[in-house]
């Protein structure tokens, strides 16, 4: 192996399979003392630190000890523009989009704000453990190439695009069909598989689009299929009464996107609380993904998203922020959201689970699987080092842990970015409290 490899030692969890489909200690792989070989930005083999290092005695060596090596998190439905109103009182959703959301989204207008929030939101998520995410963006074209070229400048893998709306938004936040189909269309053939971007057609919702806009955002990903599809559905009951109101001859929610083109693989629904059996059966055979978005279900008020349901209708399941609707930007928050919303369901997910959904889980949804959220060689070396005794709380608990689940499990539940012990982007090392970097920190 040549010099300029990097040899990673430390715990490695490698979740090599689905395990809702088999036994976490099936589906998983726990190394006390592993390493992954990392050259050219990608994962070449995963194994115990020894027979690493006698195979590569060239490598450079970045020893984590006891940290926990896994993918970097993947986080399939967050709305960067909504940063710096993350955690705002006392709305429910339509009533929050209008008081702080929209007021917010309208400021992107300027370049120069997009820009700073694109590059503040990107290093909280990096500083979170967080390497790649679905983002919506604003109405406003700067908003996505701010955004695009923010994620370029720290070498990220995410996916963004520009929200449209076309009714039921104020003045400055509305297009129509044609401006939609045709800013959409140039932001796409300008950033889509640059680098590591990928342009994702952005309908807010069907509340805020005429049939016309779906009509036309439809048309455009008929003729770029390879791109994700990225929008809301059925996230609360008032939102599902509106539609019904809105789309009189659809049958429900989701026919007013079936209806349109805008059902199928690579289709992202953020939230789907609300679903009916019939809706549930044509997401699974389109396979659609529903982004479960915990922290914001709760925090707007929507419902409780059950995910042991989902995952036994074998549907296609990612797991999301939503920022600034949800009240966090950390997938350790995310999964401790989703754990306790299991609760609530009926079932405790397995740590096992909650972190397939915040790597694999996500990528699946993104149709990113063979590059993101996995050890697997070949794959990207994007990867997050968790300290599992990050604070005195957790600390305590880990002290007598007597398995792997058992001793990452508390950092799941209680831990924040002071867990976060390294990040790599694509095989370099980013410096803690901004990006772009290899820097070496302690
Ligand atoms: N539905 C339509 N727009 C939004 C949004 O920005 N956040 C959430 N949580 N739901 C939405
Ligand atoms: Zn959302």
């Amino acid at each position: 192996m040549s010099e300029d490899s990097l040899l990673l030692l430390g715990q490695v969890l490698d979740i090599r399979s689905n395990p809702f489909d088999a036994p976490p200690d099936t589906a998983a792989v726990h190394l006390s003392r592993g390493g992954l070989l990392v050259a050219g930005g990608r994962i070449v083999r995963v194994g115990d630190a020894d027979a690493l290092r006698a195979d590569a005695p060239r490598a450079r060596v970045v020893d984590h000890g006891e940290g926990l090596i896994l993918p970097g998190f993947v986080d399939s439905h967050a709305h960067y523009p909504q940063t710096a109103i993350i955690a705002s009182w006392g709305k429910r959703l339509i009533d929050w989009l209008q008081s702080y959301t929209f007021p917010e989204e309208m400021r992107f207008g300027d370049p120069a704000y997009a820009a700073e929030i694109a590059e503040r939101y990107l290093d909280l998520l990096l500083a979170h453990g967080t390497t790649s995410v679905a983002s919506f963006c604003t109405i406003h074209p700067a908003s996505v190439s701010a955004f695009f070229t923010a994620a370029e400048a720290r070498n990220m893998a995410v996916a963004a695009g520009r929200t449209c709306m076309d009714r039921n938004a104020p003045d400055g936040l509305r297009d129509d069909a044609q401006a939609a189909y045709d800013e959409s269309k140039a932001l796409l053939d300008a950033w889509h598989g640059k680098g590591r971007a990928t342009y994702a057609i952005t309908p807010r919702f069907s509340p805020t689009s005429t049939p016309e806009q779906l009509e036309a955002l439809g048309a455009l990903w008929a003729e770029h299929p390879d791109c994700p599809m990225q929008t809301h559905l059925s996230e609360q009951t008032d939102e599902v009464a509106w539609v019904r109101d809105l789309y009189p001859h659809r049958k429900d929610y989701l026919d007013t996107y079936e209806s349109h083109g805008l059902l199928r693989e690579g289709a992202m629904f953020g939230h789907a609380i609300w679903l009916t059996d019939s809706e549930r059966a044509r997401l699974r055979e389109a396979g659609a993904a529903l982004i479960h978005c915990p922290t914001s279900n709760t925090f707007i008020g929507s419902g409780l998203f059950d995910t042991a349901r989902a995952m036994a209708e074998r549907q296609t399941v990612g797991l999301a922020t939503d920022t600034g609707g949800g009240s966090s930007f950390s997938m350790l928050h995310t999964m401790a959201s989703a754990y306790e919303i299991g609760q609530l369901t009926g079932t405790a997910l397995h740590p096992a689970q909650l972190l397939w959904l915040a790597t694999a889980g996500s990528a699946r949804a993104m149709r990113l699987q063979d590059r993101i959220g996995t050890l697997a060689p070949g794959s990207d070396a994007d990867l997050v080092v968790l300290d599992l005794a990050s604070t005195p709380a957790i600390a305590q608990r880990h002290a007598h842990a007597e398995t792997i689940w058992e001793a990452v499990f508390p950092t799941i539940m209680m831990g924040d970015d002071r867990a976060i012990d390294s990040v790599y982007v694509a095989g370099q090392r980013v410096a803690r409290g901004g990006a772009g970097s290899d820097t070496s920190h302690n």
